[in-house]
């Protein structure tokens, strides 16, 4: 292989969509929505790698560590790079942050960071128990000081990038779907169903 094509290979990208940004962007349910839209499957690291451990992430960080947990999503990622059928995966709000991860997330195919500010993830994360980095007295500006920190690895890596804050959720996804057109994604035309029509205040019916 020339030294040519070994460099393009190295940075081609795989056929997946990656969902990246902080916990409580809306990843989880952008991700659900999508896989409706784009008929392809939807997996959630994290979800992967409670199902690997048998355990959940607060039990994962309480039992093994931070360190160990870091691990996992570097060793999930690799699995993701090697899956060759396109699917669509969020990655957990930490996952982008470790260096190596990087060029990793980028292999894996087209990454779209969900952006979102930290009073909007306040609001929306308040009273959840289940993201053990944010059990503290002060929430806020943890939150504040991980986005600071987070925000250029998440830009980084991403080739899409999208406010979520205050938008609705359908708006987001149709940010997302219309950036992946302008990057030559072929999306599937799908016939809103008699419920979404009701829900839009679309009353239309077949002539
Ligand atoms: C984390 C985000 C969580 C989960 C873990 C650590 C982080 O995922 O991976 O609690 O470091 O931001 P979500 O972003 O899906 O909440």
């Amino acid at each position: 292989m020339s030294k040519k094509h070994r460099k393009n290979s190295e940075y081609s990208k795989g056929p997946h969509l990656i969902l990246i940004g902080f916990m409580g962007s809306g990843k989880t349910s952008i991700g659900r929505g999508l896989s409706y839209k784009l008929r392809r499957a939807f997996h959630d690291t994290d979800r992967m790698i409670e199902e690997k451990e048998g355990m959940s992430i607060s039990e994962i960080f309480a039992s093994k560590g931070e360190g160990a947990f870091r691990q996992m999503e570097t060793e999930v990622l690799r699995e993701i790079r090697d899956d060759r059928i396109g699917r669509i995966y969020s990655l957990g709000g930490g996952t982008p942050v470790r260096m190596e991860n990087q060029p990793l997330i980028k292999k894996c195919g087209t990454v779209c960071y969900l952006r979102i500010t930290a009073e909007e993830v306040y609001e929306r994360l308040k009273g959840d128990t289940t993201r053990p980095l944010l059990q503290c007295d002060d929430p806020l500006s943890k939150i504040k000081e991980l986005i600071a920190k987070r925000g250029p690895a998440y830009e980084r890596c991403a080739d899409i990038v999208v406010d979520t804050g205050s938008i609705s959720r359908d708006q987001v996804m149709e940010a997302i779907l219309e950036e992946l057109r302008k990057l030559g994604w072929d999306i599937p035309v799908i016939e809103k169903t008699e419920k979404e029509n009701e829900d839009t205040g679309d009353q239309r019916t077949e002539p």
